[in-house]
C-alpha cells in the first residue's frame, strides 16, 4: 500500500493540495503547506464541522482561544507530567525512534513490519534505553531566555475550553448541558512521523467540550460517540472503511474514565481518525485548585454546586482530509472515455464528497481558436463565480481538461459549444457517471446549487 499512499502524496503536491513546507530548503519533518486547492478544502471541512456542531445546535458555543497560554494551564492540565512519549535512540546510527511504537515488530508510523526492535534506519538491534520524552513545544515570552519565561504552544485546545468555562458560562447564560467548541492550530513534537500528514508536528484539533451533570456522562458519551461517527459519513467516507476501538482501561489518559477511537482504513492500515473520550471533572477541578477560581457549577433547579463532566468529541482536520483523499482516489486503467479504452493511460478519478471538493464546477470552451465560444465560456463563468467556487480552463483537448478536473474532484464540468451560441444552453457533465445534460444559461446557477445542495 506504500505505492498507493505515494500515488495520492504524488497527486496532492501535483494538483495544489500539499506541499512540504520550506520545500526550497529541503522542508521540515512533519510540517505541511496547504497549497490553494488544499487550503479550500481544508475550509470547506471546517465549515461543515461549525454547520453541524455548532450553528446548528442550540446548545454549542464556539470560541477562538490563543495557542500560547500560561504554562500553570500545563501543568494543571497534566500535561508537563504526562504527555511524553517513551522515545529510545539507535546507538549505531543515532536515530530516535518512540519505543512504544517498536514493540511487538511493528513500527506503526511507517506501515511495514520490522523485526522487533529492529532499528529500520541501519539495521541495528542496539537502543538506548527508553527515556520519557515531553511532546509539547517549548518557546520563550519576552527578551529574556530562561525558565521564568518558557512557556508552551498548546498541544491540543481543550484547555482554553476549561480556562474559559466561568467566562463562557455567564457572558451565555448557558445551562447544563451545553457545549464549547473550537477548531485551531495545535503543536506536538512527535518523535516518529511518517505516513503523509497523517502525524504532523503542526496540525489543527476540531473538539468540543460537552458538559453535563455528573451521572449523566455516559449516557451523552453515546450520544456524541455517534454524531460524531455521522459526520465522516456524511463527508462520504464509507462505513466499512470506520470503525469503533474502545481504548483498554490500563492505556487510557490521565484524565479520562472511557475513551473510543474512531478509525480509518488508511492504505497504511487501521489508525485513529477521531476519537471521544470522557474527562470527568478532571480539567476542571485541577484548574480550580491550581488557579484558586471556584470553577463548579451552580445546579438552580437543585440548588447545589458540583463539577460538571466533559464529554470530549475530537479529530485532527488533516487527518479527515487524508481520508477524504484516500477514500476518494481512484486510479481506472485504460480511462473511462471510450476513445482511451485500447491506451495503456491510466486516469484518476479524485470521487470527492460535493460539499468537500475544493472546485465546485468548471467552465471550459469546447476549442479555444473560436473567440465567440471562448467569449461566452467567459461570460457562463463570470455568471458562476459569485454563487460557486468555479475554475474556467481553455488550454488542451477537451477530454484532457475533463481528465484534469476528474483529478481535483470537480463534481461538474460546464461546456460551451456551438450550440450554445445558438440555443443559450450549455452541457454540464458529471464526474461520476460522465453522464452529460443540457441546461439553459439563465437556469444554469439554480440547477448548479440544487445538485450541489441534494
Ligand atoms: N483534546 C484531546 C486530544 O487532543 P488526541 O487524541 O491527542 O486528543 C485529537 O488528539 C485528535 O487530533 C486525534 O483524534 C487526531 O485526529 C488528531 N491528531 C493527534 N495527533 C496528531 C498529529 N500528530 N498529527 C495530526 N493529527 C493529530
Amino acid at each position: 500500500m506504500a505505492d498507493l499512499m505515494s500515488k495520492i502524496i504524488s497527486l496532492a503536491k501535483r494538483r495544489g493540495f500539499i506541499f512540504p513546507s520550506s520545500e526550497i530548503y529541503g522542508g521540515v519533518e512533519g510540517i505541511w503547506d496547504f497549497g490553494p486547492l488544499g487550503a479550500l478544502m481544508k475550509e470547506n471541512i471546517r465549515k461543515l464541522w461549525l454547520k453541524k456542531f455548532v450553528l446548528e445546535k442550540d446548545d454549542v458555543v464556539l470560541i477562538e482561544g490563543s495557542i500560547i497560554m500560561h504554562p500553570k494551564v500545563w501543568e494543571a492540565s497534566g500535561h508537563l507530567e504526562h504527555f511524553t512519549d517513551p522515545l529510545v535512540e539507535c546507538k549505531k546510527c543515532h536515530l530516535r525512534y518512540r519505543a512504544d511504537q517498536m514493540a511487538g515488530g511493528k513500527f506503526i508510523g511507517q506501515g511495514k513490519a520490522e523485526k522487533a526492535n529492529q532499528c529500520p534506519n541501519c539495521g541495528s538491534l542496539d537502543f538506548t534505553e527508553p527515556k520519557m520524552f515531553n511532546l509539547m513545544l517549548k518557546t520563550f515570552l519576552g527578551p529574556i531566555e530562561d525558565k521564568a519565561h518558557q512557556t508552551y504552544l498548546r498541544p491540543e485546545t481543550a484547555q482554553s475550553m476549561f480556562t474559559n468555562f466561568k467566562n463562557v458560562l455567564s457572558s451565555m447564560r448557558l445551562k447544563l448541558p451545553f457545549g464549547i467548541a473550537q477548531i485551531g492550530k495545535s503543536f506536538r513534537n512527535e518523535i516518529t512521523l511518517g505516513d503523509f500528514i497523517f502525524r504532523s508536528r503542526e496540525f489543527e484539533i476540531a473538539e468540543i467540550e460537552y458538559f453535563v451533570k455528573p451521572g449523566e456522562d455516559e449516557k451523552y458519551f453515546e450520544i456524541w460517540l455517534d454524531r460524531w461517527e455521522k459526520f465522516f459519513l456524511d463527508l462520504g467516507i464509507r462505513k466499512e472503511n470506520l470503525r469503533r476501538k474502545e481504548h483498554p482501561k490500563e492505556k487510557l489518559a490521565h484524565y479520562s474514565k472511557r475513551t473510543v477511537d474512531i478509525e480509518y482504513k488508511f492504505p497504511f492500515g487501521w489508525q485513529e481518525l477521531a476519537g471521544v473520550a470522557n474527562r470527568t471533572d478532571y480539567d476542571l477541578k485541577r484548574h480550580s485548585l491550581f488557579s484558586k477560581e471556584d470553577l463548579s457549577y451552580f445546579d438552580e433547579k437543585e440548588k447545589k454546586r458540583y463539577y460538571p463532566y466533559v464529554i470530549e468529541p475530537t479529530v485532527g482536520i488533516e487527518r479527515i482530509f487524508l481520508a477524504i483523499l484516500c477514500e476518494g482516489f481512484t486510479e481506472i486503467k485504460g480511462g473511462r472515455a471510450k476513445a482511451n479504452h485500447q491506451t495503456k493511460e491510466v486516469e484518476i478519478l479524485l470521487k470527492l464528497d460535493k460539499k468537500v471538493a475544493p472546485i465546485k464546477v468548471g467552465v471550459l470552451p469546447l476549442v479555444k481558436n473560436k473567440s465567440e465560444l471562448v467569449e461566452k465560456a467567459k461570460e457562463v463563468y463570470r455568471m458562476l463565480k459569485p454563487h460557486f467556487v468555479a475554475q474556467y480552463d481553455e488550454v488542451g483537448s477537451i477530454g484532457r481538461r475533463y481528465r484534469r478536473l476528474d483529478e481535483i474532484g470537480c463534481p461538474f464540468a460546464v461546456t460551451v459549444d456551438f450550440e450554445s451560441l445558438e440555443k443559450e444552453d450549455v452541457t454540464v457533465r458529471d464526474r461520476d457517471t460522465m453522464a452529460q445534460e443540457r441546461v439553459k444559461i439563465k437556469e444554469l446557477v439554480d440547477f448548479l446549487r440544487e445538485k450541489l445542495e441534494k
